[in-house]
């Protein structure tokens, strides 16, 4: 990269965060743009990362939400995706935030101590799958293996249709015949300054 270009690729990365973190903190004050580094690689678990919000606004642009919905993010991480949905997209539904790091949980249920809609599960997203769930969504948050038995316990557990949003689905194989899981849409996002697209799989699940 050439100086100038790297100039104007600090300005804008200066500018993006903080546009974001303006955003994050409208619910508990805090910035949530960091990654940090999963101590459970060992259990299939992916490093803590919020989605970005040029994600965001596409793919749920792409969705129809209800007062009547539950959504479910599964291995919530730091609540980008809940707060963005109550602030943002002026969500009415019940949310609720499932996490494996009883560290990250406790920061994220301290973030939403003052948003009964929300709620915090710090636990195994494939043994805590709730039973009135409408739309699950997963930003990579494990590997392929562990996907596989989150898909089993939705087979098993869920009796009504629902949406599952999977952003950057790396795994996306494990979808591949079953037959409850339809593909009914995938987009790629392109981000400035970033080496890749983002790709978003929507399925629709029918029992
Ligand atoms: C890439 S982050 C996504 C955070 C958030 N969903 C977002 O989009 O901003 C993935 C998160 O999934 C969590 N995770 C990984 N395996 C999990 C599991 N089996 N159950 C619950 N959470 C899990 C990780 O600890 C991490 O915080």
């Amino acid at each position: 990269m050439n100086s100038f270009k790297k100039v104007k690729w600090r300005v804008f990365k200066l500018k993006f965060e903080h546009d974001e973190v303006r955003i994050d903190k409208k619910i508990g004050g805090k910035a949530l743009n960091k990654r940090i580094e999963t101590e459970f690689a060992s259990k299939g678990a992916k490093d803590t990362q919020s989605t970005d919000y040029r994600l965001l606004r596409p793919i749920f642009k792409n969705i129809t939400l209800s007062p009547d919905d539950k959504f479910v993010d599964v291995g919530c991480g730091q609540g980008r995706v809940l707060s963005y949905l109550i602030t943002e997209e002026n969500f009415k539904g019940k949310l609720v935030g499932i996490e494996l790091s009883s560290k990250i949980a406790d920061f994220t249920k301290k973030r939403f101590k003052n948003t009964p809609q929300v709620e915090i599960i710090n636990g195994d997203a494939v043994k805590s799958i709730p039973s009135d769930g409408t739309i699950f969504y997963l930003f990579n948050p494990f590997t392929g293996e562990v996907l596989r038995a989150f898909l089993d316990g939705i087979e098993n557990i869920i009796k009504h249709p629902a949406t599952i949003i999977y952003t950057v689905p790396v795994h996306h194989s494990e979808f591949d015949n079953r037959r409850n899981f339809s593909l009914i849409q995938t987009f790629s996002v392109k981000r400035e300054y970033m080496d890749y697209d983002a790709i978003v799989n929507i399925y629709e699940y029918r029992p």
